[in-house]
């Protein structure tokens, strides 16, 4: 080990400072890790959880974290990503609004020699080595889960056709696509479900309810099942049923995804029929990984969060247990 007369004079400040005061003092501690992270935004109960996980665990963590709502948009992502760049922040985190369009911002934190993390959504680049690690749900097997409860369904009523009308997420959106793709696999078991129409909500009450007029409007009663990517469209799509005179969780089965309180009150008033967890409490796992990845520690390149599914007839025993 080298030690020059520099680092010798600092250690012996140190120790006479811990001699006098019992620890080294501010002006010794170490920096605390700063996190530049680019929200999607506020769409969503599931995103609102989200936020409030992610900043209640840099806080208690002693992380300063740069937070920065996209409300939704590509393009104040990128030039929030640009300006963590400029701040030369530690580490960069952000949940991707879409999949695609990414190359060329994560090659200029690649180059600034800041480690970028995904949370939640994931990003179609050509490079995997642009991105350090991904933390989120598998959206593909939320989708098949959603199904695989439809066709347990169908299975009571087998000369019934399923007429199903779907609410996707945001265009282009890694939920969005993976919850169509997991979905579709699964039913094409069952000749007798079908996806009449499906349009996107962009994981809104307000569209979802929009959407689901217009659904109504062109389909009228053949629609039996709502397949909505999130609970926020859902509940949403619920209002238009019953605008409609129709009774959801009955005339219209209402499948859906997130788990979020507001589903498990709509389950407990009978209005939908399941909901499939995606789980957003995971602010504490992010800090951790991204302490490791400051470290230049190891970490798995895909993290997945543990979730399960909850169907009508169990809402009331779980709503009190539910985190968000
Ligand atoms: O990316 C996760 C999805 O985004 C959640 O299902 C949805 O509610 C949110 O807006």
């Amino acid at each position: 080990m080298t030690c020059n007369r520099r680092t010798v004079l600092k250690a012996g400040v140190a120790a006479a400072i811990v001699a006098a005061f019992g620890s080294v003092g501010p002006a010794f501690a170490a920096k605390p890790l700063v996190i530049g992270f680019s929200q999607v935004g506020a769409e969503s109960e599931w995103r609102t959880a989200n936020t409030v996980s992610i900043k209640d665990a840099a806080k208690k963590e002693g992380i300063t974290l740069k937070f920065a709502d996209a409300q939704q948009r590509q393009e104040n992502q990128v030039k929030a990503i640009r300006s963590f760049i400029a701040q030369r922040v530690d580490i960069i985190a952000f949940s991707p609004v879409v999949e695609s369009g990414w190359d060329t911002v994560l090659r200029e934190a690649k180059a600034a020699k800041i480690p970028v993390i995904l949370t939640d959504r994931a990003v179609n680049v050509t490079d995997p080595s642009l991105y350090v690690t991904f933390i989120g749900s598998d959206f593909v097997e939320e989708g098949r889960l959603a199904a695989r409860w439809l066709l347990e369904r169908a299975k009571k009523t087998p000369d019934a056709t399923f007429n199903i009308v779907e609410l996707q997420g945001t265009v282009g959106s890694a939920p969005a696509i993976d919850r169509q793709k997991g979905f579709a696999e699964v039913i094409a078991a069952n000749p007798k479900l079908k996806v009449i129409r499906s349009q996107t909500g962009d994981f809104t009450r307000t569209k979802g309810k929009e959407v689901m007029e217009a659904f109504l409007k062109a389909e009228g009663k053949k629609i039996n099942v709502l397949y909505a990517h999130n609970d926020d469209m859902a509940i949403g799509a619920i209002q238009a049923i019953e605008e409609a005179g129709m009774k959801p969780g009955k005339d219209i089965l209402v499948v859906s995804i997130d788990g979020v309180r507001g589903a498990f009150q709509a389950m407990v008033a009978g209005k939908m029929n399941v909901t499939v967890e995606c789980n957003p409490l995971f602010g504490p796992q992010l800090m951790q990984i991204a302490r490791d990845v400051a470290a230049n520690k190891p970490v798995p390149k895909r993290i997945t969060v543990q979730e399960g599914v909850f169907p009508a007839e169990v809402a009331a025993k779980e709503f009190p247990n539910r985190k968000y």
